[in-house]
């Protein structure tokens, strides 16, 4: 059994790891849920007991052995360290780490060998990027992908608790009649809207979001070759993002042989049958595991490069389930070398 701290127990994604951590009956022998002093005073249930959440200090790490962390990436640049240092192994949500050569950045599907590589931290990737290398990874290993040209459409709890406040507050405000309150975690009002801007933009014209899925999809493939070229769009969609994705591939690939290919493999699933109205939807998405394909079609003008739309719940796959999934290979991998 080991002994968890929950960092980031407050927030968006920190609830959805608890409930995942309970769900799937992790070996946790005790358990802490850490937050700022904001969170003083609540209380977190877990496995039927009530805990107090506990502000995080130093100190807070003694004697735990893993940290699952998904604070903003300021806090972890700072906490990260000081919990690897007293013995811990952090997973951490942020961006804080991804792109440090020193810390594996791991989607189990896709790399689960790097997690041995960690040195105390190993960074969880960007939702946008997991939900899509998911779906990458098995046609890259039959049909080498050269090319992939991607739109998002990410939903408002991509950017925590006070992202879904605001759609809520700016919809009940539009649907009353009220002044529509001013936006402060979007730069536009999110409510009857898609704003093409997540996170800042760079002197390149692309944001920071769309880079991390250029950068992380590279690391975490192992494939510096693949060229991603991404547009992330912020939608009026509590949970779950979509992505529309074409790809260009080496060998020639068709719906068929992408199908083939994507059968039976692990956290993906084919929902495809158009003529029945049936594909992903962020709706059917939520609180499942999966990352969900369809739509899949072939390039009208050419015969190496295939479309098709892909989905995932953002707080699960895209964050607390890809987090937890990596602590439960930690843990056989702990069992193994002990
Ligand atoms: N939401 C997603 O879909 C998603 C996906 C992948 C990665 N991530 C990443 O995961 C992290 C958390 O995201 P989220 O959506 O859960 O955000 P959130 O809802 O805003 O939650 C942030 C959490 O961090 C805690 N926190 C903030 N400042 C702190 C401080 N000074 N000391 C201790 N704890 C502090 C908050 O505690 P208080 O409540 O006490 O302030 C809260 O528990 C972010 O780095 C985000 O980029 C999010």
């Amino acid at each position: 059994m080991k002994s968890v701290a929950v960092v980031g127990a407050s927030g968006a994604v920190g609830d959805v790891m608890i409930r995942l951590l309970e769900e799937r009956k992790f070996p946790a022998g005790t358990i802490k849920f850490l937050a700022s002093e904001r969170s003083a005073g609540k209380r977190v249930i877990f496995n039927g007991d009530s805990y107090p959440v506990e502000i995080l200090c130093p100190e807070a790490f003694e004697g735990v052995d893993i940290v699952l962390s998904s604070t903003p990436a300021s806090i972890s640049r700072e906490f990260s360290p000081i919990a690897a240092k007293a013995g811990a192994v952090v997973v951490d949500n942020s961006s804080a780490w991804r792109m440090d050569p020193e810390v594996p950045l791991v989607v189990p599907e896709v790399n689960p060998g790097d997690i041995l590589k960690h040195k105390g931290i190993i960074a969880n990737p960007n939702c946008s990027t997991i939900q899509m290398v998911v779906a990458l990874k098995p046609l890259h290993d039959a049909f080498k992908i050269k090319r992939v040209i991607v739109s998002t459409y990410q939903s408002v709890s991509g950017a925590g608790q006070k992202g879904m406040s605001e759609l809520w507050a700016q919809t009940h405000a539009r649907v009353n009649g009220l002044d529509v309150p001013e936006p402060s975690k979007f730069p536009h009002p999110i409510s009857f809207n898609c704003v093409p801007q997540i996170d800042d933009f760079l002197p390149s014209g692309y944001t920071k979001e769309e880079m991390k899925m250029v950068l992380e999809t590279r690391k975490i493939m192992g494939d510096d070759s693949i060229d991603v070229c991404p547009t992330c769009v912020r939608v009026p969609v509590l949970y779950s993002h979509s992505e529309s994705i074409l790809i260009e591939t080496e060998l020639p690939i068709t719906p068929e042989s992408a199908r083939e290919v994507w059968e039976g493999k692990p956290g993906l699933t084919v929902v495809d049958d158009p003529s029945a109205k049936q594909y992903p939807l962020p709706d059917s998405s939520k609180d499942r595991d999966d990352v969900f394909v369809g739509r899949i079609r072939q390039d009208l003008g050419r015969p190496n490069a295939l479309l098709f739309w892909c989905v995932s719940d953002n707080l699960r796959k895209g964050a607390a389930l890809n987090a937890v999934q990596i602590a439960e290979e930690l843990v056989k991998l702990t069992a193994v070398s002990a």
